[in-house]
């Protein structure tokens, strides 16, 4: 697919066929996904992937759509809290090229926030120097939704004189 068409076409999946997707992919996915920008070249982002133990505790509500595969994703922290601030966006550029190598492959991903919490941080044994961007069910989608729309760009710009 070209790239605009990959970008539109991916959706925020929320129920998945339960066949595996291969392991060996997906790190070629994460290594694409590392090619993110990232100030001072900090690469901030550390992934794990949560085994069915752990997932069995964050008892989510539709336990990630029963996603094949779940992977926490981690920034570390800068040295200044802007470079912590800067590092989270580089992570959340991480994820979206994952998303989108995934989904190039016919692979959907479901971002959920539940990791952000104390308790859930907890159980992922996510370390205090680390944020916990997202926690990503990674499969072959079950259902794809319907594209939500958005507001047209037009009425996002300003013209600064
Ligand atoms: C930082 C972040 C956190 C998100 N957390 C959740 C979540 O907890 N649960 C959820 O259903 N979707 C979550 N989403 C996905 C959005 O709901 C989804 O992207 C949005 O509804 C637009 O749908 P689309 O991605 O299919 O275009 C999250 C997305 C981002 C960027």
């Amino acid at each position: 697919m070209k790239i605009t068409e990959v970008i539109k076409s991916r959706r925020n999946i929320k129920k998945f066929k339960t066949n595996m997707v291969n392991l060996d992919d997906i790190y070629s996915w994460l290594e694409t996904a590392a090619m993110a920008p990232n100030h001072r070249m900090t690469e901030p982002w550390e992934v794990y992937f949560i085994g069915q133990e752990t997932r069995a505790k964050l008892n989510h509500k539709t336990n990630f759509g029963k996603a094949p595969v779940i992977i926490a994703v981690l920034s570390k922290h800068g040295v200044t809290s802007v470079e912590t601030e800067e590092n989270a966006m580089a992570t959340a550029c991480f994820i979206q090229n994952f998303n989108l190598a995934a989904w190039d492959n016919g692979v959907g991903t479901f971002w959920s926030s539940i990791g952000i919490t104390g308790k859930n941080r907890q159980l992922l044994g996510v370390p205090d120097n680390y944020d916990l961007i997202g926690v990503l069910g990674v499969g072959y989608p079950e259902e794809i939704p319907a594209p939500k729309p958005r507001t047209p760009i037009i009425n996002k710009i300003k013209n600064l004189p």
